[in-house]
C-alpha cells in the first residue's frame, strides 16, 4: 500500500468520517471531518493521536500497513476528547507494551472514559522524548481545546502535531497537504471549526500561538483538516486574525420570524446596510441554517443585526440558542443591532435586549420593534435607518 508521507519516516495515517451528521451532536457536518493521526517510524515508534471508535478497523489496517510489522512503543495523547482517544484502548489490546504518553492532567479523564491505563508515561512542558533520530519535545497548551491539551514538536522535522489547534472541519477529498487542494473550500469549513470549538477560548488559542512562535515550525500536522506542509504561515495567521477578534467589514443579519412579517423587516435592514456601502451582507433565517454557519460569519464580521418577533411575550423560540451561543462565546469588537415584530404581545425585541445586556453587547443603534408588518413608512425608515446605522459603526 502507498503510504502518505510528511517525510520519509513520518507518515500519515488518519481516517476520514463523511458518515456522522452532527460533530459533538450538535454542529452539522454537510463536509465531513477528518480525524488525523501520524505515525514516526524510527528506533521507537511513536504513534501520535489517534482516531475515533467508529472508523477502527481502517485505523488499525493504515498503522500496520505503514508499520511493516514492527510495533507500536509510544502512544502519544495530546488531547483525551473521545473524537481521538476512543480508540486508545484498543490500540493498547494491539500493542500490550505501548506506553501511553500524556502530560499530568492527561490521565485523570482518559482512565475515567476508558478504564486502568497500565503503562504511562507523564511528560512536563518541554520535557523531550527521543526516538533514534527524531525527538518530540512537548508543550502544554491548556484550554485549546480541553485542560490537559498539548501539542508535540517533532524537532528534527520541525513538524508540531498540533491536536485541534489549527483544525478544520471537512473531510480530506483526497489532498491531504495544503498545496494540493483549493484553500478557499476549506477556509468557511476552518473558521466555522475555530468558532464553534476553539472561539471560546480564543485567549488561550492565541497563548499557544505566542508559545509556538520560539520555535522552528516547517510543517503543522493538526487532528482535523489540511495538513500545512507548503504554508503554515497561512493557518498561523488566520487563527491568529480570528484569535483577537479581527473582524471583516460586514453585516450579518439573522431573523426568526412566524409568519413573515419580522422577514420582511429584515430585507429592509439589509437594504439599508447595503445601501451603506456594506457589499458583505448576510441574512439567516434562524429557523433554517443551523447556529454553528451563523456563528461563523458572525466571527468573520464587524457587524450583526439580530430580529426576533414575539412568542408569548417572550422571543421566536429558535433565537434563543444562537444568543446563548453568542454570550457564551463571547465573540469581541462587534456592532449590534436589534428588531423584530410585536406580533399581539410584544418581547421579541425586549427578550433579545435582555440577553444583549448580560452579554454587554454593543447597541450602536436604537432597536426597532414594530406592529405587525413594516407597511407604514415610518417603520420602513426606522428598519432601512437601523441596517444604515451598523454599517456606518462598521466602517467607522
Ligand atoms: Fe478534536 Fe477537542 O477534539
Amino acid at each position: 500500500m502507498k503510504q502518505i508521507n510528511l517525510t520519509n519516516s513520518i507518515f500519515y495515517v488518519g481516517v476520514n468520517d463523511r458518515h456522522t451528521d452532527l460533530f459533538e451532536n450538535h454542529i452539522e457536518l454537510p463536509n465531513g471531518v477528518s480525524y488525523n493521526s501520524y505515525l514516526i517510524v524510527d528506533e521507537k515508534v511513536a504513534l501520535i493521536d489517534p482516531v475515533e471508535a467508529n472508523f477502527l478497523e481502517e485505523y488499525l489496517f493504515k498503522v500496520k500497513s505503514a508499520l511493516q510489522g514492527r510495533k507500536v512503543d509510544y502512544l502519544v495523547i495530546n488531547h483525551d476528547e473521545p473524537d481521538h482517544s476512543s480508540t486508545v484502548a484498543a490500540v493498547i489490546r494491539e500493542w500490550p507494551e505501548v506506553q501511553v504518553v500524556g502530560n499530568a492532567k492527561t490521565f485523570g479523564p482518559l482512565e475515567a472514559f476508558y478504564g486502568p491505563i497500565g503503562n504511562k508515561k507523564v511528560v512536563a512542558e518541554g520535557e523531550t522524548l527521543g526516538l533514534g533520530q527524531h525527538t518530540l519535545q512537548f508543550f502544554m497548551v491548556p484550554m485549546v481545546h480541553w485542560p490537559e491539551s498539548m501539542v508535540a514538536y517533532e524537532q528534527t522535522s520541525g513538524i508540531v502535531f498540533s491536536n485541534d489547534a489549527f483544525g478544520g472541519f471537512g473531510a480530506l477529498n483526497g489532498g491531504i497537504f495544503d498545496d494540493q487542494v483549493n484553500l478557499a473550500f476549506y477556509e468557511d469549513d476552518m473558521r466555522r471549526y475555530y468558532a464553534n470549538i476553539v472561539g471560546k477560548v480564543a485567549m488561550q488559542a492565541l497563548k499557544a500561538i505566542e508559545k509556538l512562535g520560539g520555535l522552528e515550525i516547517k510543517m503543522i500536522a493538526p487532528s482535523h483538516g489540511l495538513v500545512w506542509r507548503s504554508n503554515p504561515a497561512w493557518v498561523i495567521g488566520k487563527y491568529t486574525q480570528w484569535s483577537k477578534h479581527e473582524g471583516e467589514e460586514g453585516v450579518v443579519i439573522v431573523y426568526g420570524s412566524m409568519h413573515g412579517n419580522t422577514a420582511r423587516m429584515a430585507e429592509i435592514v439589509a437594504r439599508g446596510a447595503a445601501e451603506a456601502g456594506i457589499k458583505e451582507v448576510k441574512v439567516y433565517d434562524v429557523a433554517k441554517t443551523e447556529v454553528s454557519f451563523i456563528m461563523s460569519d458572525l466571527w468573520k464580521y464587524k457587524g450583526v443585526i439580530l430580529g426576533a418577533c414575539a412568542h408569548y411575550a417572550n422571543m421566536f423560540p429558535d433565537m434563543t440558542l444562537l444568543v446563548h451561543e453568542i454570550n457564551e462565546f463571547k465573540p469581541k469588537n462587534k456592532c449590534y443591532g436589534l428588531f423584530g415584530g410585536m406580533s399581539w404581545s410584544g418581547g421579541g425585541v425586549k427578550t433579545l435586549a435582555k440577553y444583549a445586556e448580560e452579554g454587554q453587547w454593543n447597541l450602536v443603534a436604537d432597536s426597532v420593534e414594530v406592529k405587525g408588518a413594516p407597511i407604514r413608512e415610518e417603520d420602513w425608515d426606522r428598519l432601512y435607518n437601523l441596517g444604515k446605522a451598523v454599517a456606518a459603526a462598521v466602517k467607522g
